[in-house]
């Protein structure tokens, strides 16, 4: 505890010195909200074959029930709120000059709690694109229609998320690349590490000089790569950096 204390005590300093900073966060971030994580006990991956649900061949081969596990993860979030977690994110994000949240998570819930500049690298479950015209909207109904159709041409929408086998959005990898390579600090909080290229984002800020600290409940490949590793819940440990 007294360890854990030290740590926090470090990485609020160096917040404080920071100019520059870059957040990574994953599924572990909302976890405190109700969301589930993809990997840990009771994990959606754990339910779920990612394979059926959330490739492009998925989406030729069964579109209505990739939509039902999209409906499916709609339902379950939209009642929900953000945490303390995202909450102390957006503070900090006022105290630095320049801060950007870099998330994994399609969830909408660093938005919810007032980040401001966010990188969603794997888009973002409250808007859909149309599979032919490409035109993207946010849609914000749970739950929608059994096969969603466009509006402008018809054809049949999808999620705007990433699905396994798919390319991230390059102006979006950009946007990611340019803070981590900016940024003096990097926090990497609530993600297993084990998708790329999100996975490899904390070593680079760090060989491009940035300090870099990780929050999570559990450890991951990276705890001992990086400066500080911090064990606990970013909900509990996000807003203790915030204390004087
Ligand atoms: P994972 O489910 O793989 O990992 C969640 C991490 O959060 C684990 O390391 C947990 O130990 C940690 N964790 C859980 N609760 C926490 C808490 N309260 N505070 C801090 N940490 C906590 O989720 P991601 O790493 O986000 O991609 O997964 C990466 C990608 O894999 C997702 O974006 C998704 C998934 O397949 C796509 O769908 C493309």
């Amino acid at each position: 505890m007294a360890e854990q204390q030290d740590q926090i005590d470090r990485l609020r300093e160096k917040i404080r010195q920071a100019k520059n900073v870059a957040v990574l966060t994953g599924a572990g971030i909302s976890a405190e909200s109700g969301v589930p994580t993809f990997r840990g006990e009771g994990g959606l991956w754990k339910q779920f074959r990612a394979v059926d649900l959330a490739t492009p061949e998925a989406f030729s081969r069964d579109s209505r029930l990739v939509w039902e596990f999209y409906n499916w993860r709609r339902e379950l979030i939209a009642p929900l709120s953000p945490n303390p977690g995202h909450y102390a994110l957006a503070e900090i994000e006022n105290l630095v000059p320049n801060f950007t949240v870099i998330t994994q998570n399609i969830d909408g819930l660093h938005r919810k709690a007032g980040s401001k500049r966010i990188v969603e690298l794997h888009g973002n479950l409250w808007w859909v694109r149309c599979t032919r015209c490409e035109s993207l909207r946010e849609d914000l109904r749970v739950p929608l229609p059994e096969l969603p159709t466009c509006e402008s041409c018809g054809a049949l929408l999808r999620p705007h998320v990433v699905w396994f086998g798919e390319m991230l959005d390059p102006a979006v990898m950009d946007a990611a690349y340019e803070a981590i390579s900016n940024c003096d600090l990097m926090m990497v909080i609530g993600t297993s590490g084990t998708v790329q290229p999100a996975a490899s984002m904390g070593v680079q800020a760090k060989r491009n000089g940035a300090s870099v600290a990780e929050i999570n409940l559990d450890p991951t490949p990276y705890s001992d790569v990086y400066d500080i590793a911090i064990s606990g819940k970013s909900g509990e440990i996000l807003p203790r950096l915030l204390q004087a």
